[in-house]
C-alpha cells in the first residue's frame, strides 16, 4: 500500500468518458477549503446548491458536521462497513487510521466512489481476488466480523470499500450490470436478505420508484439482497447527493424531519410529481415500520443539464431507529406518526388532501399484504409474524 498525506485534492465530475475538473480541496491546520475552477463555474452546474454554492473564490469549511468537509464530498466517503475495512487494512500496513484527514480518505475513494465525483491523487491499494462466489464472500465476512480474522480484509475492501452504509456489502459487475449486494452482519436476523427483498416486492406493489432488485441465492440461509446501482451504467455515471450531504445533517443523529426532506425536494426538483414520489416513500416508511429512515437513506440525482430528481428508493426494510422511533420525525412525531402527521406533511408539501389520501390508502393496501410478499421472498415464519404484528399495530393505532 502506497500512501502520502494529501494537502490538495483535485475533484472531477465524470458523467461520461471525459472527466471535468470541478475544483480543488485543500487542508491547512485541519481546516478544509474549496475553490471551484473558473471553467466549471462557467457551466452553471450546481452540484450542491445548499451548502456549496457555485461562486468564485476560496470557500472555507466552517461547519464541522463532517470534520469541516463539505457535504457533497462527505457523501463520497464510506462510513460504517467501508470505513471499517479501510481502517483495518491501514492497521495491517502499520498506518494509524487516526492520522488520516478527510482529504486522505477521499484519495482512497479515488475513481471508485459511488456517484460521479472522482478524486486525485488516488491512493494505491491492490488486493488479490480470493473469492469465487457470493457464498465465499459471506464466509470471509463472517471470519472477519465474528472471528476477527483479517486475512481477507483487503479483498473485501476492494469489493465494497467505497460503498456507504453499516451493513457488509460488495459492488459487483454481473452480466453487464452494476450491482450492490448486501450481506448479513453478525447482529442481523439470519433472513435479513429475504426480508429486504420482501419489502422490495411490497414497495413495488405500493408503486414506489425503485431500482431493479433481486435475491441472489445462498448456500446457507435465505439469500443475499442485491440492488442494481442507479448511479452507474457502463458508459455513464450520475451525480448523487444524500439529504445528509445536502443539508449537512449527520445521519448518525436523528437530526431531520420529513418536513425538511419534502422542502428540499420542492426546492431542488420544483416538480410536484417528484414531491408526490417522495411523499409516497414517507408513507411507506411509516406504515411498513421502516424506522432507520436517516438522512443518508434519501438521495437526489442530477443530470448533466442540471435537472434534479428524487433517486429510486433504497434500504427499505423492517427496522427501528433510536429507542424504536423513526430517525426522521414526521411533523415533529418520531414515536408514532399517523394519519394526522401524514396529512400535515402533505399540506406543507402542496400535495392535495385527496391525493395524499389516495397515496396513504394505496400504501396501506400493499403493506396489509405483507405475509404474501414474505412468503414469495422466503422469509422465515417467525420474522413474518413479527413484522405482521408490527404493521398491524401501526394500522390499528394510527390510521
Ligand atoms: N441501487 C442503488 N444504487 C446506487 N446506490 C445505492 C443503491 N442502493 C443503495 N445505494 C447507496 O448505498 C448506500 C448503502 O446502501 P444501504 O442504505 O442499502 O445500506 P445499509 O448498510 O443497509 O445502510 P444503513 O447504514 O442505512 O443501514 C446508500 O446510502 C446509498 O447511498
Ligand atoms: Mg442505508
Amino acid at each position: 500500500m502506497k500512501f502520502d498525506h494529501a494537502k490538495v485534492v483535485h475533484v472531477y465530475y465524470k458523467p461520461l468518458e471525459d472527466k471535468i475538473f470541478v475544483g480543488r480541496l485543500a487542508i491547512n491546520n485541519r481546516k478544509i477549503f474549496f475553490e471551484y475552477d473558473a471553467s466549471f463555474l462557467e457551466k452553471g452546474l450546481n452540484l450542491s446548491p445548499f451548502k456549496l454554492p457555485l461562486k468564485s473564490g476560496v470557500i472555507a469549511g466552517n461547519d464541522y458536521t463532517f470534520d469541516g468537509l463539505f457535504g457533497v464530498f462527505n457523501d463520497s466517503l464510506p462510513d460504517g462497513w467501508g470505513r471499517l475495512l479501510l481502517d483495518r487494512t491501514l492497521i495491517k500496513h502499520n498506518i494509524n487510521p487516526g492520522s488520516l484527514s478527510v482529504l486522505d480518505r477521499l484519495c482512497f475513494v479515488g475513481s471508485n466512489g459511488m456517484g460521479a465525483l472522482i478524486y486525485e491523487p488516488e491512493a494505491e491499494h491492490t488486493a488479490s481476488i480470493t473469492h469465487e462466489s457470493l457464498d465465499q464472500i459471506a464466509e470471509q465476512i463472517v471470519d472477519f466480523q465474528e472471528y476477527d480474522k483479517d486475512q481477507y480484509v483487503e479483498d473485501l475492501l476492494n469489493l465494497g470499500g467505497s460503498s456507504s452504509g453499516a451493513r457488509p456489502k460488495v459492488l459487483m459487475h454481473i452480466d453487464n450490470e452494476h450491482w450492490l449486494i448486501k450481506f448479513p452482519s453478525h447482529v442481523d436476523l439470519k433472513d435479513i436478505g429475504a426480508i429486504e427483498y420482501a419489502y422490495h416486492l411490497m414497495a413495488q406493489d405500493a408503486d414506489l420508484y425503485l431500482p431493479k432488485s433481486k435475491l441472489f441465492p445462498a448456500r446457507k440461509g435465505s439469500g443475499f439482497f442485491g440492488t442494481k446501482r442507479f448511479d452507474i451504467t457502463d458508459d455513464a455515471r450520475v451525480h448523487m447527493h444524500t439529504i445528509s450531504g445536502l443539508l449537512h445533517a449527520d445521519h448518525r443523529n436523528p437530526s431531520i424531519d420529513y418536513e425538511m426532506i419534502m422542502k428540499a425536494t420542492m426546492h431542488l426538483t420544483k416538480d410536484i410529481k417528484e414531491c408526490e414520489k417522495q411523499y409516497r416513500v414517507c408513507v411507506f416508511n411509516v406504515l411498513s415500520h421502516n424506522r432507520d429512515d436517516h438522512s443518508k437513506n434519501f438521495s437526489f440525482l442530477i443530470d448533466p443539464n442540471g435537472t434534479w430528481r428524487v433517486s429510486p428508493s433504497y434500504d427499505l426494510t423492517f427496522s427501528s431507529g433510536p429507542s424504536g422511533e423513526h430517525c426522521s420525525m414526521v411533523m415533529g412525531e418520531g414515536k408514532n406518526p399517523g394519519i394526522k402527521q401524514l396529512l400535515e406533511l402533505a399540506t406543507i408539501s402542496n400535495i392535495k388532501k385527496t391525493d395524499a389520501l389516495t397515496i396513504i390508502n394505496e400504501v396501506k393496501s400493499s403493506v396489509s399484504k405483507w405475509p404474501s410478499f414474505a412468503k414469495d421472498a422466503g422469509v422465515s415464519t417467525s420474522s413474518t409474524k413479527l413484522i405482521d404484528a408490527a404493521i398491524a399495530k401501526i394500522i390499528k393505532d394510527n390510521l
